[in-house]
């Protein structure tokens, strides 16, 4: 699979350059389409994501608006399955080039209704600062500009770069060192969101 390690070669190298990574392509169209499938299910319970962790924890439409359905490994179906087992081998990819110390991830599946957004932020919270790499693959199928809903990334000197959650693209950047928004979008914005930890997750409720 060379293809494969071009894309991660491609990513770390973004990643230790500037902090973030855009691959486009990095699942195919119809690994795309299963995955856009498994989200449309109406079996499928979202609920409106929340800012902070248990004592803190919000429900803040000014903030964020979007849905989210947290994924379980083991009951995953088979084309969550199939992307998270890629993850796990870029994890191990990215541990070898960028020292990151990275142990585990958690991931969910998003939902942004049309007219919702998520505020200027930083993905490391308060109370559990495991977040080391935030990875995010956006399943939009037709997004064209306009659409809105594009990732915003802020740099030094508050200058930005704009991503468009176009279906199949993966994005990833430093959880703790990077601020960034979701600009509202016009339609649906689907996505699978996530995060690599430098804590295993099954430890984390022993704090
Ligand atoms: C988040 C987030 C960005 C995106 O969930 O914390 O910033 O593009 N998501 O969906
Ligand atoms: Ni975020």
């Amino acid at each position: 699979m060379k293809n494969e390690i071009n894309q991660f070669e491609n990513i770390a190298d973004e990643l230790a350059n500037n902090g973030f990574a855009v691959c486009d392509d990095f699942i195919s169209k119809k690994h795309t389409d299963d995955l856009l499938g498994i989200m449309n299910d109406e079996e499928m319970k979202f609920k409106k994501a929340g800012i902070g962790t248990q004592d803190n924890f919000q429900l803040n439409t000014s903030i964020r608006g979007d849905y989210i359905k947290w994924i379980q490994y083991k009951n995953a179906a088979p084309a969550t399955k199939e992307y998270l087992s890629k993850i796990l081998q870029l994890m191990d990819y990215i541990n070898k080039t960028c020292f990151l110390g990275l142990k585990d991830f958690e991931s969910h599946y998003t939902r942004y209704p049309a007219g919702t957004f998520y505020k200027r932020h930083i993905d490391q919270l308060k109370f559990n600062d495991h977040r080391r790499l935030t990875f995010i693959l956006y399943l939009n199928k037709s997004w064209i500009q306009g659409d809105g809903g594009e990732l915003r990334i802020y740099q030094k000197n508050n200058t930005f770069t704009n991503i468009e959650p176009v279906g199949g693209r993966f994005v990833c950047f430093r959880s703790e060192l990077l601020e960034h928004e979701v600009l509202e979008c016009k339609k649906d914005r689907l996505s699978i969101t996530g995060w690599m930890l430098n804590e295993l997750e099954s430890l984390k409720f022993l704090k």
